[in-house]
């Protein structure tokens, strides 16, 4: 039947009134906001003849859909993240560490003819290593002294004060590569920088592919359980999710990056921040909120330092009873992990080393975290100091390295919303919603709660949505 025939109120409940089908008011505001006419017939499944009416969610489930040509696409490797933290593992990571950055760092043309530590001591002219910063100090003339270790070796580098590299922010246990020349006198040889280079992020160009968005949302920090947990923005988020927006139906994969629940005993005193006391209402909570998404959204779940599984990073999926509140179309994750989307790499991590990254990296506070994310990036690793305020645990692997160049890095703890662009990487820092807290109001910090953010998969576009009550 040509379309034109649906394209007026009469003509669809007459379509449907022969079959002995009834409309809902709402289902067909959707049919013919969305000018749905050719799809009408398919509106008749079995499931819609026996239940002889159509509502709006079956004409919102028809739409997802048409729109979401391929099914689900995500492939979820589960790294094996036990640990015995001996000493041996603790070396291991350092190994794997330097092992994994040193490929990416060789990669660059400009690295070419690299050797290592013990080579280069005994090299004439220019030498190029790659290195891990084992310690960053200014000697008693102001230069910066920086000790690089490798497999085998180690050797001093001596940047000079009134050279171009004086201002390289240098953190301790990264690793770079260095071009420089080698100076022998009747010590230890020293090495002079002359360039650093970092493993850093390709440069790429992201082509629109001109298909219907298909949206990956993230939300973090929700904090269910806290009473400055903001229920009413929330549930404005859920409304709009299940509604028959244009954007809502193009959503499929939402994340929601650690902090899911405010926890119990994370600080001192938390107790009297707490609606809910006991993290299993928290959870259980959250599982009602999440049961209200459309089935057909595909949800990945991932811990932060509120939530109740390890603290120490690598943190490890929620597992049996905490796994059991949540629906069954979400997919429980570590933290950190890149979760591939539609061929797409899509990183996570909660974000507890931008603390130690705000205070490393000159300009980057609460509210411009877009310089220490970029900062990780340009070092392919999340928490490029180790230890710190970052609990970490000494793994065989080292987990935080970004072996994949990512399309999306989706992080949160901090509770600020920023998002950017880093040589084609598209990342955010993902608000929260939790108002301000004491502790934050003594910090002078405000957070940006209650908005979410929408990347498309198929271009660069983004969506921000703001669900705070004005
Ligand atoms: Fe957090």
């Amino acid at each position: 039947m040509p379309d034109q025939l649906f394209s007026d109120r009469v003509s669809i409940l007459e379509y449907f009134h022969k079959h002995g089908i009834l409309v809902s008011p709402q289902a067909l505001n959707i049919i013919l906001e969305r000018s749905m006419g050719s799809l009408i017939p398919r509106l008749l499944s079995q499931e819609v003849e026996s239940a002889g009416y159509i509502d709006d969610k079956t004409v919102r489930k028809l739409i997802r859909g048409e729109q979401k040509t391929e099914r689900m696409d995500y492939e979820v490797n589960l790294p094996d993240i036990r640990v015995n933290s001996t000493v041996e593992d603790f070396r291991k990571m350092f190994v794997s560490r330097y092992e994994k950055l040193r490929k990416i760092v060789s990669l660059s043309g400009t690295m070419r003819g690299s050797m290592d530590i013990r080579t280069a001591k005994k090299t004439y002219g220019e030498v190029k290593i790659v290195g891990m910063v084992s310690s960053v100090d200014v000697t008693r003339n102001g230069h910066k002294r920086v000790l690089l270790e490798d497999m085998d070796d180690s050797i001093q580098a001596i940047i000079m004060k009134d050279k171009g590299l004086s201002n390289e922010l240098i953190i301790q246990d990264e690793v770079i590569g260095v071009i420089g020349s080698v100076s022998r006198g009747p010590g230890e040889p020293v090495l002079f920088p002359n360039e650093i280079v970092r493993p850093d992020i390709p440069y790429r160009v992201i082509e629109d592919t001109g298909k219907e968005p298909v949206y990956v949302a993230s939300l973090s920090d929700i904090h269910v359980g806290s009473k400055t947990f903001r229920k009413d923005d929330f549930r404005r988020l859920l409304n709009w999710i299940k509604s028959s927006d244009k954007e809502a139906a193009n959503l499929k994969y939402l994340i929601l990056s650690g902090d899911v629940v405010d926890g119990i005993g994370v600080y001192p005193g938390q107790e009297d921040d707490l609606e809910l006391i006991n993290p299993s209402e928290q959870y259980g909570k959250l599982g009602e909120y999440l049961s209200e998404i459309p089935e057909d959204i595909q949800i990945f779940v991932m811990p932060g330092n509120h939530d109740v599984v390890r603290l120490a990073e690598p943190q490890p999926y929620f597992t049996g009873k905490l796994k059991e509140i949540f629906p069954e179309n979400a997919v429980m994750l570590p933290n950190p992990f890149n979760l591939k989307l539609e061929g797409k790499n899509v990183l996570l991590y909660h974000g507890m080393s931008l603390n130690d990254m705000i205070e490393l990296v000159p300009g980057a506070n609460y509210t411009s975290i877009g310089k220490a994310i970029e900062e990780m990036l340009k070092r392919r690793h999340l928490a490029p100091k180790y230890g710190g305020k970052t609990p970490l645990i000494p793994s065989p692997n080292d987990y935080h390295v970004i072996e994949e160049v990512p399309d999306i890095f989706i992080t949160g703890h901090i509770h600020s919303h920023y998002l950017g662009n880093y040589r084609g990487v598209r990342y955010v820092n993902s608000s929260t919603w939790q108002s301000q807290t004491d502790y934050q109001k003594m910090m002078n910090f405000s957070p940006n709660p209650s908005i979410m953010t929408m990347f498309d998969l198929h271009s660069r576009s983004t969506v921000i949505k703001n669900f705070e009550n004005p």
